[in-house]
């Protein structure tokens, strides 16, 4: 039997930077985030009746850098005794660029292996294993607007406003399609050992989620859009004084924040964020959504947009 799920990439408004256990893959920081509707990455996840190693392939090529993170999930999820694997993930829109691929991934993959096992797992299970694997990846199991709490034995996750009650658009501006110089992963260690910023980042992480949690609730847009914009630029400058320096942006990030300002000078309500990657994504209330993805297509070296409404959690997909 094969068992399929999917799941949508969420984009953090109240981001995850920096682990305070790196063997079980526990974030520093709570943070907040949207899940998106129409970007998504289909995991099948078959374990086979003999042994032999784990296969994996990404978007119909073989992927062996990513392999070792998959089957380590894996082992999460079913154990170290388990079978092998045949993986096939497929994704609807560029991996590896910032576009937090590996959310949507891993967040598919649990949710197929634990089909694949007959086992019950609610959302929240699931999370804490999909977060063993990748942080970001937690949120993605559950829609709408998320919180994930971070704890010092384990995170909690749970959709603080489901996606009909707040309809937020998000436009994403491509402005890059290679992989990313450096993972999320790594750069996280860097700034945490070597980023005279990353002490004051953690000491201010909780009155930011608290301010946007309060934002989301109110229905403020403001109120979130100044807080996310505030903590993104904050993670963004730990990245920026690291030793060496990561700087993901590249001169089009920078004219897509021009257009997102111009756009809020007009009285548009929406506001921008970058993850660790080039590409900007633009939140902004539905009756905006044509205009920001008209300016932000026009911006020099865009190379294109994709836009998405909030969408649901990772679930299993049926087959026939
Ligand atoms: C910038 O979840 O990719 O997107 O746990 O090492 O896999 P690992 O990191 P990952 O980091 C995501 C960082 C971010 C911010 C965020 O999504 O909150």
């Amino acid at each position: 039997m094969t068992s399929v799920a999917q799941a949508q990439p969420n984009i953090a408004l109240i981001k995850y930077w920096g682990k305070r256990d790196h063997v079980n893959n526990l974030p520093a920081v709570s943070s907040l985030s949207v899940t998106l509707e129409s970007l998504w990455t289909r995991m099948s996840v078959e374990f086979r009746e003999s042994g032999g190693p784990d296969t994996l392939q990404v978007n119909e090529a073989d992927a062996p850098a990513m392999l070792k993170r998959v089957s380590h999930c894996l082992d999460l999820v079913a154990g170290k005794q388990r079978p092998g694997a045949d993986v096939i993930s497929e994704s609807n829109f560029p991996i590896g660029a910032g576009l937090a691929s590996s959310a949507s991934a891993f967040a598919a993959l649990v949710v197929a292996a634990e089909r694949e096992l007959g086992g019950v797992r609610g959302p929240l299970d699931l999370a804490r294993l999909a977060g063993g694997s990748s942080g970001s990846a937690a949120r993605s199991l559950f829609g709408g607007i998320v919180e994930l709490t971070a704890g010092d034995k384990e995170i909690n996750v749970e959709t603080v406003c489901e996606c009909a009650d707040w309809p937020l658009e998000v436009i994403v501006a491509i402005t890059a399609k290679d992989p990313k110089p450096v993972s999320s992963g790594e750069a996280m260690v860097r700034g945490e050992n070597t980023s005279p910023f990353y002490s004051s980042w953690l000491l201010k992480q909780d009155d930011d989620l608290r301010t946007a949690r309060r934002g989301v609730v109110d229905r403020d847009f403001a109120k979130l859009a100044a807080v996310a914009e505030h903590n993104c630029l904050k993670m963004h400058s730990v990245m920026w004084t690291s030793k060496p320096p990561i700087v993901y942006w590249n001169s089009a990030t920078l004219s897509c924040l021009e257009t997102v300002r111009a756009l809020q000078s007009d009285g548009l309500p929406v506001f921008f964020t970058m993850d660790a990657g080039p590409q900007v994504k633009a939140v902004c209330l539905p009756e905006a959504a044509a205009a920001v993805a008209s300016a932000l297509e026009n911006t020099p070296g865009v190379m294109g947009t994709m836009q998405s409404s909030l969408g649901p959690g990772a679930r299993p997909v049926e087959t026939e």
